[in-house]
């Protein structure tokens, strides 16, 4: 669960001193490892590239988009997937090559749709009935083709918590298989002249461990894809598995890494392809998780604590569910560890509970944790935050999003600025002066 490197007792990552970045950029602090982030990248591509298999790997933004990120992505040759106009305007400007991208969403705008097509997006994964209207009178009005895969749900439920699931047949995403409208959206695709169909997606859910539920995926998928190669002489060039490879955050975790994993399922895809006779298919896949929540650190100035006697030791610190809803939303765990070590403070461990500074009872970052004495101005490190943490950030209570910093080589470059009161209040218009006077 992230690296812990401690040089002359400072936590260190990517060659640079967390004290020192802390001082510089102030906290709540993402801190993200670079060098990590390209090594789990490379590394997913290799499973593929020592199999000689032809794939592609594409970063699920939703788990953390920011200029530099997507910047990276294109360095590592690495494609994106987008589910908005938000998260696709932000690519696009930030220079993703529009053919190495992915739209998906159950509920995608004809705005959205448009916004996809006339950029010259790679593909749009399909997901309903609307949607195949929907696309269809944009290609219309546009006079265009598109390429796309379609999702299908293939029925299948993943070992996970039950908001991050989304395989089984009673989701809202994706072709029903079991009714047969996966097959009848096929069947409405092969008829739209002006959608070129290039394949199927699944995505069974996030932070799943166990290979088990992908090989029912890619059983079940393999059998609709032979049965409607014979019946409608349909070949799916690509098979895109989605993303989902579960990380470590504590030692109770599993402790196989998302490659392990990955290696297992492309195991069963090769076997697949082998016993039906299928011309091999592209292996798609989208993790978003595996990439970049272990390169991720975020850093917390202690201030106040409660003892309770008998009861509890609260530590309160700057920051909490505001950059990280995780916990709370959840009940995610993290690990935390001190930023300084100190012979003073390894003397006298301490179980604690530590909050955040928000309004809610629940703003609990980690239940009960023990760790080296905390006083006030004290940093800690809350570790392998870098998925879904600040990209589910919010300003509530009006605290500003925190900054992130991207390390590497003992280089820090601040590629999110913290937000600013004045950005907090940027979209606020006041009433009218006639108005404010007739009270
Ligand atoms: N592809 C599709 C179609 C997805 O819906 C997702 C995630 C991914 C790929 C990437 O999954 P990953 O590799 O990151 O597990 N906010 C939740 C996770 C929601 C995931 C939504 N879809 C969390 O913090 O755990």
């Amino acid at each position: 669960f992230g690296t812990t490197n401690y040089v002359n007792d400072h936590l260190t990552i990517g060659g640079v001193p967390v004290p020192y970045l802390a001082e510089k950029y102030g906290t709540p602090l993402f801190i993200y490892d670079v060098a990590l982030m390209r090594q789990q990248m490379r590394a997913f591509k290799e499973v593929f590239t020592k199999r000689k298999l032809a794939h592609r790997v594409i970063y699920a933004s939703k788990a953390f988009c920011s200029t530099a990120m997507y910047q990276l992505l294109q360095q590592e040759q690495l494609g994106c997937d987008v589910v908005s106009g938000g998260e696709l305007y932000a690519a696009l400007a930030a220079g993703m090559d529009p053919a190495m991208m992915e739209f998906h969403g159950n509920n995608k705008s004809k705005a959205e749709l448009t916004a996809a097509v006339t950029a010259g997006i790679g593909k749009i994964v399909v997901d309903n009935f609307h949607e195949i209207e929907l696309l269809n009178q944009v290609l219309a009005e546009q006079q265009t083709t598109q390429e796309v895969l379609f999702r299908i749900a293939p029925g299948v439920t993943a070992e996970t918590h039950d908001y991050i699931l989304t395989g089984q047949q009673d989701s809202k995403f994706g072709f029903d298989v079991a009714s047969g409208q996966a097959e009848e959206a096929l069947v409405q695709l092969l008829h739209s002249p002006r959608i070129k169909i290039q394949g199927i997606h699944f995505h069974i859910g996030s932070q799943i461990f166990a290979a088990t539920g992908y090989e029912k995926a890619l059983e079940r998928t393999f059998n609709l894809l032979t049965k409607w190669r014979s019946k409608f002489g349909f070949t799916a060039r690509i098979v895109n598995i989605g993303g989902g490879f579960g990380v470590r955050y504590t030692e109770n975790d599993n402790p196989n890494t998302p490659v392990q994993l990955m290696t297992q399922i492309t195991d069963t895809f090769v076997q697949h392809v082998q016993e039906q006779h299928y011309p091999l298919p592209e292996i798609w896949i989208e993790p978003g998780r595996s990439i970049v929540a272990e390169a991720g650190t975020t850093v917390y100035q202690v201030g106040s604590s409660k003892h309770i006697p008998g009861i509890r030791q609260y530590i309160s610190v700057d920051g909490g569910m505001g950059d990280n809803i995780r916990p709370a939303l959840y009940d995610a765990t993290y690990n935390f560890v001190p930023v300084e070590l100190t012979n003073e403070h390894n003397l006298a461990p301490q179980t604690i509970r530590i909050t955040g500074k928000y309004c809610e009872s629940g703003d609990i970052l980690q239940k009960s944790i023990t760790l080296p004495h905390l006083a006030p101005g004290d940093l800690i490190a809350m570790q392998s935050t870098g998925a879904y943490g600040y990209s589910m950030a919010s300003s509530y209570n009006n605290n500003p999003r925190p900054a992130v910093v991207f390390v590497e080589d003992g280089q820090d470059h601040l590629v999110i600025r913290r937000e600013t009161y004045a950005d907090l209040t940027r979209l606020n218009i006041p009433l009218p002066n006639e108005t404010q006077s007739q009270g």
